[in-house]
């Protein structure tokens, strides 16, 4: 079944002759359930892409369709619930917040929603991503690889229709990267968790189901990889 369906996307920055095209005409779809890498050189519109498909930031022209439902006829106001309740982001610097602590960080984007913790969900969460003994910890006393684990368990805590992740590995050495990838891909299998990974090691984009290369704002590869 189709997830995402991108028409005919393309995103400008400035006017004029600072005019830059991160994205021109990008068109393609992704299944539910799919685990996806993007890949491509530095500047080349990978990071614009995953902020339009999580409802961060709006197209010039083009639509993102998620389930049917067209992303960018929603205002501002619908946007923001919609990013909170379908989309997990994972980014290659954590973003979490300092003065939170583990549980705090995870069950922030929950309680901005005005809803109940589901504490099975959170349990599960914290032992599935060994943060254990953690939970009261603030971000500045945890290491690279356990506060992107937080950062997932933040992500993964409202099951979001679709989880998008910048590089989440950038950041960290070998072993705590392919620890990252290991949890994305679990989540991915056993939850039948959709997942867009941007990354530049080539390794990790080997992993996934399917590869979209993007060059110059245009898909110039996609490569289903397994099935
Ligand atoms: N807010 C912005 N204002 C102006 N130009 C921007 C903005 N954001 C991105 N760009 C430009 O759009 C292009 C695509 O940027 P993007 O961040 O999507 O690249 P990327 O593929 O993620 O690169 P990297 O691998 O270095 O993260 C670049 O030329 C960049 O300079
Ligand atoms: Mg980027």
């Amino acid at each position: 079944m189709e997830l995402l369906r991108i028409e005919h996307l393309s995103k400008t920055y400035g006017t004029g002759e600072n005019i830059v095209r991160a994205l021109d005409d990008v068109s393609f779809s992704v299944a539910q359930g799919e685990f996806l890498a993007i890949i491509g050189p530095s500047g080349s519109g990978k990071s614009t892409l995953l902020h339009i498909l999580g409802g961060v930031d709006r197209p010039t022209s083009g639509n993102v369709y998620m389930n049917g439902e067209d992303v960018y006829s929603r205002s501002d106001a619908e946007l923001a619930i919609f990013r909170r309740r379908e989309v997990g982001l994972i980014y290659q610097f954590y973003n979490l917040i300092p003065v939170l602590n583990v549980i705090e960080n995870i069950t922030l984007p929950v309680l901005m929603d005005g809803r109940k913790v589901n504490e099975t969900r959170l349990r599960e969460l914290l032992h599935t991503l060994r943060l254990e003994g953690r939970e009261k910890h603030l971000p500045n006393q945890l290491s690279g690889g356990q506060q992107q684990r937080v950062s997932i368990g933040r992500a993964l805590m409202n099951a979001p229709s679709v989880v998008l992740a910048d590089e989440p590995t950038g950041n960290l050495d070998s072993k705590n990267s392919q620890e990252i990838v290991e949890l994305l891909k679990f989540s991915n299998r056993e939850y039948g968790q959709t997942l867009i990974v941007i990354t530049h090691d080539e390794s990790i984009a080997l992993q996934a189901d399917r590869v979209i290369a993007i060059e110059d704002g245009h898909i110039v590869r996609d490569e289903v990889i397994r099935r």
